[in-house]
């Protein structure tokens, strides 16, 4: 089964990527919306995306104005009767996805896929909103999705070999990104061993070991990493982090996914990082 008609639920930050990265690659690619206000932020954010991936030289104008075209925005899940597949970037709250696919589930063609991208929900808990369990699995893309070339493909314990295979070949021949497989646990690989490190270095940070310029200075320096782990920590979002912490503590209960005291107060004082101007570091 060839995908050429795809959806993608949420045109938030990863949502708005996701379907750039889907028009790029020829699909005609269809954007879901609470509303029409937040409809026509999307498809701003689109077209100022794409603007400027021009102005970067990345696409050519013409380019820009064919992935425009295969575009469209929508508030209704009625306009996806014929998508092959479907990928669900909502908010991360289990009710709302819940709802989300038992609705898709209805609407769209017995043969579509439906994948979501979450980044902490179980993929099984997902997929029994629907009546096709081996039609849905994970894609988890990375932000911002429109660059970083991963792509983690999560199962479930009842996704089917063919759909992963399809969305596998569509994954990296279609959309030109670099798939990976796991199955359905909390983290899937990126985040169950970036997670601990990044805990690792604030813990170090908190005993006062090394300073956090020297604690960065040793990763970017020593291991080749871009950036450190307390300026990695700061982008991500420390509120984030600590969410994710507690999911992986939650279902692993290994201390060494146990968020951090020091990461505690930050989040309770609202030092979030980079979004917030104030965590490790300092933000203009
Ligand atoms: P976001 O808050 O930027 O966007 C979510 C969008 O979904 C909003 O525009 C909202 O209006 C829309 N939405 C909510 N309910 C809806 C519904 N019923 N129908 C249609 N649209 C609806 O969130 P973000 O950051 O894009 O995250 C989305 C998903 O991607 C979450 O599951 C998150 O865990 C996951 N994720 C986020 C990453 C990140 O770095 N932000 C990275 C990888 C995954």
């Amino acid at each position: 089964m060839a995908i050429e008609k795809v959806a993608v639920i949420g045109g938030g930050t990863m949502g708005s990527g996701i379907a750039e990265v889907a028009a790029k690659s020829g699909c005609n690619t269809i954007v879901v919306e609470i509303d029409a206000g937040l409809a026509e932020l999307a498809q701003k954010k689109l077209e100022t995306s794409t603007e400027k991936a021009v102005t970067r030289g990345k696409i050519s104008e013409e380019d820009r104005e064919g992935l425009l075209g295969r575009l469209s925005f929508t508030t209704s899940f009625k306009d996806l009767e014929d998508r092959d597949l479907v990928i669900e970037a909502v908010v991360e709250s289990p009710s709302v996805k819940a709802d989300v696919f038992s609705t898709l589930d209805e609407i769209v063609q017995d043969s579509a896929i439906l994948a979501s991208n979450t980044s902490s929900i179980s993929i099984g808990e997902i997929a029994d909103s629907t009546e096709r369990g081996e039609k849905v699995l994970g894609m988890h893309f990375f932000n911002p999705a429109t660059i970083q070339p991963l792509v983690e493909l999560i199962s479930s314990e009842e996704t089917s070999e063919e759909t992963l295979q399809i969305v596998e070949t569509f994954t990296r021949d279609v959309m030109g990104k670099h798939p990976i497989r796991t199955i359905d646990r909390a983290g899937f690989v990126v985040n169950r061993l970036l997670v601990p490190y990044l805990l690792q270095a604030m813990h170090m940070f908190d005993r006062g070991q090394a300073t956090k310029e020297d604690i960065d200075a040793g990763m970017k320096f020593g291991c080749a990493h871009p950036q450190g782990p307390l300026e990695l920590s700061d982008l991500i979002g420390l509120d984030t982090l600590q969410l994710v912490a507690e999911v992986l503590y939650e279902e692993f209960k290994e201390p060494t996914y146990a968020p951090p005291p020091i990461l505690k107060r930050m989040v309770t004082a609202g030092h979030l990082g980079r979004k917030s101007g104030k965590g490790f570091y300092t933000y203009e």
